[in-house]
């Protein structure tokens, strides 16, 4: 005889969800949704074109990785970028003026430079109206070395980077929640996020920020404004935050990039730390406004950033347990696309 198990008398499910996380009436969710809103109008160039030297570096870095893009191409046009390259000059100059040279700035003359040699050792014709600006911008800048235009590849090369044990390497990453308590370096974190930096990004632009906390009681303050570390937070030996800057953005379709680079970016450095034998755990900043806004008093945040998440890292125990976490099977993920 086969039984059936009643659902338990008296215990209301939805009742139970309510309960579980915060809700939220429209007036508030529409808050919330304007605060992001507004530091997003207030900083970007979305609406008004933001004067500060990081918001021009960054028109400055999408306008020349066009140039960088062209040169990379399987079929190279000859004059290319030709509506980037006059915004290109005047940004790097304007730049350069201001006492705000940077790697966008450098990037930007090696990738000029490169476009003039990619033409010239092609027998390729510029654009003829830019032609002597170009070439007198480039000469500038002589044989000195500097980043930006292409780099070239082999695929022996990315065979012989990529001779390791992925799958092994992927699946032995947890999220942890056992930690020695022992201190994580400034030079440990210092190594994953210049690591992490290499992590795509929208155009180039350089938006990410992460902000260290390595003393046990500054750890421990950051970690009193997050929900969720109980139990094991204090036995991390750094904990980070990690940061956007919406300075770096120019338009509406951009407004939830900065949790898309930032994503990018945290899960690289969750790679990073794994990779160098530290265990991790992505601590959420799933926080209303307000919330929000008291992190932002205690420390210093400034207001055109978005905090993406926090990060644990510690020195993993000879032995731990970590919870399962079961992933999906892959067809519940995968499937082909179907036009309608
Ligand atoms: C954005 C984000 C926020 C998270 N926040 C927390 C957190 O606050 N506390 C925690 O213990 N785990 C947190 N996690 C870890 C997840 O629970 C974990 O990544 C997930 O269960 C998958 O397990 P795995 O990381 O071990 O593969 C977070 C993960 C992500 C990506």
């Amino acid at each position: 005889m086969t039984t059936t198990t009643a659902v338990t008398v008296d215990f209301d499910l939805e009742e139970a969800r309510r309960a579980y996380t915060p809700k939220a009436e429209l007036p508030e969710v529409e808050s919330n949704f304007e605060y992001d809103r507004d530091r997003f109008l207030r900083h970007s160039s979305t609406r008004d074109i933001n004067p500060d030297p990081v918001a021009l570096a960054s028109f400055l870095t999408s306008a020349y990785h066009s140039l960088e893009k062209g040169l990379a191409m399987e079929v190279p046009r000859a004059g290319f970028g030709v509506r980037k390259i006059p915004s290109i000059l005047a940004a790097v100059r304007e730049l350069e003026a201001t006492g705000n040279a940077s790697v966008a700035t450098r990037g930007a003359r090696g990738s000029v430079r490169s476009y003039v040699r990619f033409h010239d050792e092609r027998g390729l014709a510029m654009p003829a109206h830019l032609e002597e600006e170009l070439r007198a911008f480039a000469a500038e800048s002589g044989d000195e070395p500097l980043p930006g235009g292409a780099v070239t590849l082999t695929r022996e090369k990315i065979k012989e980077a990529t001779d390791f044990d992925y799958d092994r390497f992927i699946k032995t990453r947890y999220s942890v929640r056992h930690f020695t308590g022992e201190g994580v370096t400034p030079s440990d974190v210092r190594t994953v996020v210049g690591q992490a930096l290499k992590s795509p990004r929208v155009c180039n632009r350089e938006s990410r920020r992460v902000y260290a906390a390595y003393e046990p009681e500054l750890r421990n303050n950051l970690l009193s404004y997050h929900h969720g570390n109980s139990g094991f937070g204090h036995r991390l030996g750094a904990v980070l935050v990690i940061a956007v800057d919406i300075r770096e953005f120019d338009m509406i379709g951009e407004r939830n990039q900065p949790w898309i680079d930032g994503g990018l970016f945290a899960m690289s450095l969750v790679y990073g730390f794994h990779a160098a034998g530290l265990g991790t755990c992505v601590l959420n900043w799933s926080e209303d406004r307000e919330h929000d806004q008291v992190l932002r008093n205690a420390f210093h945040i400034p207001d055109n950033e978005v905090v993406i998440t926090l990060i644990g890292v510690g020195h993993l125990p000879e032995q731990f347990d970590v919870a399962a976490s079961p992933a999906p099977a892959i067809d519940d993920v995968l499937s082909v696309i179907s036009p309608r």
